[in-house]
């Protein structure tokens, strides 16, 4: 894949890395961290928030796309994701919607804490995201 980025993927992956420190998971006690780079080079960081009331809970991803949009984010490159699983794990059919919603053509980084890494395009995760929706 190539395409322009503004960091080094690896200060991104960091980033993840770095977010998933302050994860609340005491429920899956699965950790997730996240970074999204903007086009202008701003990186938004998040963690998974758990809670007892389970459906409550907020993704890795949701967390730092929220914190992006209220910083006046619109348009996003990537985002990569860090999870201590055995092989890279993609963002669930939500957030996956939520990150179209912005950047239907988002480069999706995901890393195992061991440092695997697989990389996908959102559009092929998740095509069609607005088709039939609001006519
Ligand atoms: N989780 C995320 O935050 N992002 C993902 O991409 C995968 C799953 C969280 C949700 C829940 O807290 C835990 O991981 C187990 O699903």
């Amino acid at each position: 894949m190539s395409y322009e980025f503004p960091i080094a993927k690896d200060t991104l992956i960091q980033a993840a890395r770095n977010a998933r420190i302050h994860a609340y998971a005491p429920y899956s006690k699965f950790a997730v961290g996240a970074a999204l780079i903007s086009e202008d080079g701003a990186v938004f960081t998040g963690c998974n928030v758990e809670n007892i009331s389970f459906g409550l809970t907020v993704y890795a991803e949701r967390a730092c796309i929220s914190k992006a949009i209220e910083d006046g984010k619109r348009k996003f490159i990537a985002i990569a994701v860090v999870s201590d699983s055995k092989e890279p794990v993609v963002p669930c059919g939500a957030c996956r919607q939520v990150l179209a919603e912005f950047s239907p053509e988002l480069r999706v980084i995901s890393c195992t804490t061991d440092g695997e890494v697989a990389e996908f395009a959102l559009d092929t995760l998740l095509p069609s995201a607005r088709q039939g929706i609001l006519g």
